[in-house]
């Protein structure tokens, strides 16, 4: 019988740089640089860390994404371990949910895309709380860390740099202030409830193709200030109900009164079924 450990641990590769073929820059972040790249046949995303600091968060990073195989989750092939320290990735074409919803030039999508986002989301976190022995908490999401293939109409999971620690989370994360729980930025303790938080965030900007928290400024601690008053994004015009409830739900300032990712995915797949 396989012990729990091999049937959660697809194998991760030791890759040789000189297998790697840059093609572009695809992203850049505080910890370096995403190329689209080429590595045996398959186009890759290859990350590129630059700080030796950033060595422990990329640690985590591989050994929590070589625990994961899900459909909604990008995919770790495998890691260059010798400075640069590189992570070979599944690559997705369709860039980041960030830039459908907010670039140049303007995507057109209806609710139906927007639910199946959410949707997808839900399935890939749920997955990740379901984990054994031990959940596995995002922590980031966002639509920049999520990614999207086949014309949009996949979405995947995609950036697990989040390290697990509380003070380097807040002081790397200042870009991520409108999707945090309270209990998160407040130094409480806090559980995969902060996800339900963030994905409540996400499924109320797919609908309104808004940026949460526009109103309040783009200030990271304006934001954290005006949630933790209580505030929440506006609610929508002629929402369904169900998603109306669902969504403030997520946004509980209580945790405990946030649905759980699995009861998210049994609602969303029944309101699916009116938006195929
Ligand atoms: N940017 C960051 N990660 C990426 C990936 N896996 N595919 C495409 N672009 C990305």
């Amino acid at each position: 019988m396989e012990s729990e450990e091999t049937v959660f641990q697809h194998f991760v590769e030791e890759i040789n740089h000189n297998e790697i073929h840059q093609i572009k820059i695809v992203g850049k972040g505080s910890f370096g640089t995403v190329f689209k790249a080429k590595w045996r046949d398959k186009f890759v995303a290859a990350k590129y860390i630059d700080s030796a600091g950033e060595r422990k968060t990329v640690t985590i990073e591989i050994r929590q994404m070589s625990r994961v195989n899900h459909p909604n989750i990008i995919k770790l092939y495998g890691a260059c371990t010798v400075n640069p320290i590189c992570l070979i990735m599944e690559y997705a074409e369709g860039g980041s949910l960030h830039n459908v919803l907010h670039g140049t030039p303007v995507a057109s999508y209806n609710v139906g895309h927007a639910i199946s986002w959410a949707y997808q989301c839900a399935q890939g976190v749920a997955y990740l709380h379901n984990m054994k022995p031990k959940a596995l908490i995002h922590r980031d999401l966002k639509p920049p860390n999520l990614l999207l293939q086949e014309d949009g109409r996949i979405l995947k999971i995609g950036d697990f740099g989040t390290a697990c620690d509380l003070k380097t989370y807040m002081t790397n994360n200042k870009g991520s202030a409108a999707w945090m729980a309270p209990e998160v930025f407040e130094g409480c303790s806090y559980t995969e409830k902060c996800d339900v938080f963030s994905w409540g965030i996400i499924l109320w900007q797919v609908l309104t193709r808004q940026k949460p928290f526009n109103e309040v400024g783009g200030n990271a601690w304006r934001i954290m200030w005006w949630v933790h008053q209580g505030n929440r994004p506006p609610p929508i015009e002629n929402c369904p109900k169900p998603l109306e409830d669902l969504m403030t739900r997520c946004w509980s300032k209580n945790s405990d009164e946030r649905p759980s990712m699995n009861d998210i995915v049994r609602i969303m797949s029944s309101i699916f079924r009116f938006f195929p």
